[in-house]
């Protein structure tokens, strides 16, 4: 299977799918105080993203039953939004979500803490925002894909922490997930070589103190196996003639 280049009209709906998505995930953030309850979020969400003349794109993927995802501490990805679910002070919550915009995905996600977190807590958001954004410094055409991810590694490793190997950045376009996976460690391979309209969703995603994953009993929910906290931050981008184009954050 090859990796799909985008034409510059398939590229502008996947731009139009990252504006509304980096829109909501801003708003979110702001909008995850304690008290509140994450279903209160996915349900904003989901009115916020048909607004905008899109569709949410998690939303009965494989029968996934809600608009954005809810990690909070050892959760690292998957979780499900819940009335039950309140936000406390302390908590170190990942909100994941995916728009479709006349039939282009977009996928990104934020981790946030709630009220007061840890040192701890910081350090992992601060680390997960740096491993991104590195990759995302490096990504222009000619640039082999093993070496983005060698870097996230690399700056997760440093920083102590375990990269979850079972869980990987994608390609993205007409489908939520296409070819190449994006590892956030190295394999060994070189991988493919970037170029010009790739699209790609970078997404780190590692945890305190193991690699390790189990899935709940709810069939969704992955938490680490060591019930140590979690992170993960995601954008989707473009690669452009000479760098990149992100087109899931909006400032
Ligand atoms: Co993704």
């Amino acid at each position: 299977m090859a990796i799909i280049i985008k034409t510059p009209d398939q590229i502008e709906k996947m731009r139009r799918a990252g504006h509304i998505l980096g829109e909501l995930l801003n708003i979110l953030v702001e909008s995850a105080k304690p008290g509140i309850s994450t279903k209160e979020l996915d349900n904003f969400a989901e009115k916020f993203i048909k607004e905008k003349g899109g569709q949410p794109a998690f939303k009965s993927y494989r029968g996934y039953p809600a608009t954005i995802c809810t990690a909070i501490d050892e959760v690292v990805v998957h979780g499900i939004p819940k009335e039950s679910q309140i936000l406390k002070n302390g908590d170190l919550l990942t909100i994941d979500s995916g728009v479709i915009y006349q039939g282009f995905y977009s996928d990104a996600a934020r981790s946030v803490g709630i009220g007061q977190i840890s040192a701890q807590k910081q350090k992992l958001i601060s680390t997960a925002k740096i491993a991104l954004s590195k990759a995302i410094d490096m990504a222009k055409p000619g640039v082999h894909l093993g070496e983005i991810s060698k870097v996230i590694q690399k700056i997760i490793e440093s920083a102590g922490f375990h990269v979850i190997h079972d869980l990987t950045g994608h390609g993205i376009g007409t489908a939520l997930h296409e070819e190449p996976h994006v590892l956030n460690y190295y394999d060994g391979h070189p991988g493919p070589i970037l170029k010009a309209g790739m699209t790609l969703a970078i997404e780190p995603i590692f945890a305190i103190g193991t690699s390790e994953i189990i899935t709940r009993q709810d069939n969704w929910t992955i938490q680490t196996k060591d019930g140590s906290c979690a992170v993960q931050q995601e954008n989707t981008i473009l690669i452009t003639e000479y760098g990149n184009e992100i087109l899931t954050e909006q400032t």
